[in-house]
């Protein structure tokens, strides 16, 4: 007799190569991240049959999720960062968190310094200035220089020590806060230490590469852009949910600070109507620091491998609640 295959959640976007590997291993339930919403909001019975979950970030699995999944070993988030997931929930359980770090640090790094030399240089109003014919009535505004000016780093993971290793390229003094000092990092020269009051005053470009938790939620508001110089940009390819969004479109409309790149917003997509979408000294991306192709396809191969793995009770090679690991043995 055939083992039964164990049933999984994918609701992630799958290349069909992998597609086939997840259908050969398991008997695979797809469904969009608003019909995962709505499973859990009708008590879906197929929730307490699940054994893995494959999700995005937008894949809510909190309190409610876990108490609906009994069966639930991993919930493979395809995503570095896991702010979706109640880690305390799952973990409470025994269910393992896994997440894709490392494979995306140089993109998410390459759009930092993509954003704050575009919203630095004026790219995007320079082409609306082309394209719109504002050429012929006269010159472009006059734009601002990197070199030796100051990049503040809040926060300096494996994302953020790319970002300041490459602002090196530009001649940028790098200044970090975080909560524990990295003295391997201080050690090779790329950064240095500061209080994090003194990283909001000093910065010329303050870039945000902290992840988002109950210690970071809306921890940058009124406060933190009075701090700031009124000449200094506000970069954000981390996470929305850090910044007090309406403090921000305040402290750019009267001046606080000069500008902001932000890759990421409290509720995604933005609201075309948004203030922040009004502003001309914003650049905006939609949530793409990691949106190549090469990049992605690392990740959801990392993403499905940590499923695999623990599905087959194998250590996946990224786990967030690693104590679980560590009370297995
Ligand atoms: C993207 O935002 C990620 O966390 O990987």
């Amino acid at each position: 007799m055939t083992e039964a295959k164990p049933k999984i959640l994918v609701a992630a976007p799958l290349p069909a190569d992998l597609a086939a590997r997840l259908a050969e291993a398991a008997d695979v339930w797809e469904a969009s991240f608003q019909e995962v919403a709505r499973a859990v909001e009708e008590k879906d019975p197929r929730l307490g049959e699940i054994e893995g979950v494959l999700g995005t970030i937008f894949v809510k699995m909190d309190e409610a999720f876990f108490a609906q999944t009994p069966k639930l070993k991993v919930a493979s988030n395809f995503a570095v960062g896991f702010d979706n997931i109640t880690v305390p929930a799952a973990t409470k359980r025994g269910i393992l968190v896994c997440n894709t770090p490392g494979v995306l640090d140089n993109a998410v790094a390459d759009l930092t310094i993509a954003m704050l030399l575009g919203l630095a240089r004026g790219i995007a109003a320079n082409d609306q200035f082309v394209r719109t014919g504002a050429w012929a009535k006269g010159p472009a505004p006059l734009t601002h220089d990197l070199r030796g000016r100051t990049l503040g780093l809040l926060g300096m993971g494996r994302i953020g020590r790319v970002v300041a290793k490459t602002a090196q390229a530009f001649d940028l003094k790098v200044i970090y806060h975080k909560p524990s000092r990295d003295s391997a990092l201080e050690a090779e020269g790329i950064a240095s230490y500061v209080e994090r009051d003194e990283l909001f005053r000093q910065a010329d470009f303050l870039s945000v590469h902290c992840p988002a938790n109950e210690a970071t939620r809306r921890s940058i508001g009124t406060r933190e852009f009075a701090l700031m110089k009124p000449s200094a940009l506000f970069i954000n390819t981390a996470r929305g949910a850090i910044v007090d969004e309406a403090a921000l479109v305040q402290a750019l409309k009267d001046g606080s600070i000069a500008g902001a790149a932000l890759d990421v917003m409290e509720v995604e997509p933005i609201d075309a109507a948004h203030p922040l979408c009004q502003l001309p000294n914003v650049l905006l991306q939609p949530h793409v620091g990691s949106a190549t192709e090469e990049t992605r396809r690392a990740m959801i191969d990392l993403a499905v491998q940590n499923l695999l793995d623990a599905l087959a009770g194998r250590q996946p090679a990224a786990v967030v609640n690693r104590e679980l690991l560590a009370a297995a043995q």
